[in-house]
């Protein structure tokens, strides 16, 4: 079953979509499997249709710098790289430093290895480190630090650039009446709210797979 398929669409439209959407780099379906087969959290890689969706941005936005947050096996990092300029760069954090080995061998069938910089370690750290500017940051990372990371990236990306933020929807449970009970949700909840309060952007929260929150910022408010 399917994110989807518990609640938040009619079941079986996730499957139909896909079924209409480009089809998964083989680079991409060998790594899904690899996940499933060797991680214990297949289901936090963004999969197929959330992947082509990224591929799609990044080609339609033309990035000369990308900012990830949480790398996992590198299934969205591959996705986002596929619009970046010549010369340009996507740098991907992750905490988990057996990630990096994970992900390597892919990054390189990809053709990616001179494109992608692995950084391992907290995120809120790396970040502070790191001087952009970039024209997508995507924030797949630990849920209650989601505002943390917003604040500290806003700063460091381009005028008229944009965040792209994951799992903006976390099951549906931002909609149950106890949606602050627990650290994750009540992280989701207020970075929405957060969002949907500043001026100095405009977003959008898409219902694709588990809620993507497409920020941009204005160039008025840089
Ligand atoms: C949902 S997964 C990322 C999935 C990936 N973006 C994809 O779509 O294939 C979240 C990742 O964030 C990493 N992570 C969690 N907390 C972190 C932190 N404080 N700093 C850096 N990485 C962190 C985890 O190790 C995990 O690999």
């Amino acid at each position: 079953m399917t994110d989807t398929d518990e609640g938040l669409l009619k079941p079986g439209i996730e499957k139909y979509a896909g079924s209409h959407t480009s089809p998964e780099m083989p680079v991409l379906a060998k790594l899904s499997r690899a996940t499933h087969l060797r991680s214990h959290q297949p289901q936090m890689l963004s999969g197929h249709l959330q992947g082509v969706f990224l591929q799609m941005i990044s080609h339609m936005i033309q990035p000369g710098a990308i900012l990830e947050i949480g790398t996992f096996t590198g299934y969205s990092a591959i996705c986002l790289a596929q619009g970046l300029k010549p010369g340009g760069k996507l740098f991907t954090i992750d905490c988990n430093p057996e990630m990096e080995d994970f992900a390597a061998p892919y990054f390189e069938e990809a053709g990616l290895a001179d494109k992608i910089s692995m950084l391992i370690g907290d995120a809120g750290g790396i970040i502070e480190n790191l001087e952009g500017p970039f024209d997508i940051v995507f924030i797949d990372a630990d849920k209650e630090n989601y505002l943390k990371y917003f604040e500290l990236v806003m700063p460091k990306v381009a005028p008229g650039g944009y965040i792209l933020v994951d799992n903006t929807l976390w099951y549906g449970k931002v909609l149950e009446p106890d949606a602050g009970s627990d650290r994750e949700t009540a992280g989701i909840v207020n970075f929405n709210r957060f969002v949907q309060s500043l001026p100095g952007v405009e977003n959008i929260l898409l219902p694709l797979r588990d809620g993507i929150m497409i920020i941009r910022k204005k160039p008025e408010f840089s």
